[in-house]
């Protein structure tokens, strides 16, 4: 049986479609309509591997009514603070989330509640030694609708340090599921495609 061209060329298409739709998401576009906080103290180092921190997150009731009635999933993101991104491309801030390198770390993911939201975190013995703020993305249908974070606008308040025991050469790795996400999976696809094709 052949593959008909248009059929194919409908595919491609799609997952174009597809990729261009859900990363063209810039952080300043969504709605900061979560509380986030943590129960670390101010200048509180934490060991790697060994302590832990409790994140707590909740609505902004005062958010118009309706703002949250998609949301379905959070996503929990370690960030580095300023402080920890000065002179490293590789942890670069961009209003667009594909390019944004400030929250390389997945914490958890959890299905969307209003209220009493928490989740104990041990931070991993793998995370690099650095100044790091928490920041909670609201999804529906795999797009960042809005989010919140456990500091102020210009993080500089409530933002802790962890004391790793990663090398230079290990850290690098580490960050680097960060540049793939989901549009490197499009890549992916389109290359299955083309050998299906052959
Ligand atoms: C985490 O913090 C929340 C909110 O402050 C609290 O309700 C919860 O009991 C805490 N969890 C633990 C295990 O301390
Ligand atoms: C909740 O949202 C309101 C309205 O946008 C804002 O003024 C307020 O600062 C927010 N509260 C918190 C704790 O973020
Ligand atoms: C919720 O999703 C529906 C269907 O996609 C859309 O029409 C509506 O505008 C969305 N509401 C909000 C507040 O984003
Ligand atoms: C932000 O909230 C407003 C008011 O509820 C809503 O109209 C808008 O669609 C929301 N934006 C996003 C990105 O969901
Ligand atoms: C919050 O969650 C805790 C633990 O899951 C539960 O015991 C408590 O009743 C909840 N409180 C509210 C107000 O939902």
């Amino acid at each position: 049986m052949e593959t008909h061209p248009s059929l194919l060329l409908l595919l491609v298409l799609s997952c174009f479609a597809t990729a261009s739709y859900a990363h063209n998401v810039h952080l300043s576009a969504l709605n900061q309509s979560l509380i986030v906080s943590t129960s670390t103290t101010p200048g509180e180092v934490l060991k790697a591997g060994v302590d832990q921190v409790n994140i707590s997150w909740s609505y902004n009731q005062s958010f118009p009514a309706g703002t949250d009635t998609n949301y379905t999933t959070v996503e929990v993101k370690l960030c580095y603070a300023p402080v920890s991104q000065a002179g490293r491309d590789d942890r670069k801030t961009d209003d667009a989330l594909d390019n944004d390198k400030t929250c390389p770390f997945d914490i958890t993911e959890a299905p969307y509640k209003r209220s009493n939201n928490s989740f104990v975190w041990t931070v991993p013995q793998d995370t690099p030694t650095a100044t790091y703020f928490v920041r909670i993305f609201a999804i529906y249908n795999k797009h960042e609708k809005g989010y919140g974070q456990s500091t102020d606008a210009l993080k500089t308040t409530s933002l802790f340090q962890v004391d790793g025991i990663v090398s230079e050469e290990k850290e690098v790795s580490a960050a680097l599921p960060a540049f793939g996400g989901s549009f490197g999976y499009g890549y992916a696809w389109l290359l299955m495609l083309f050998l299906v094709y052959i």
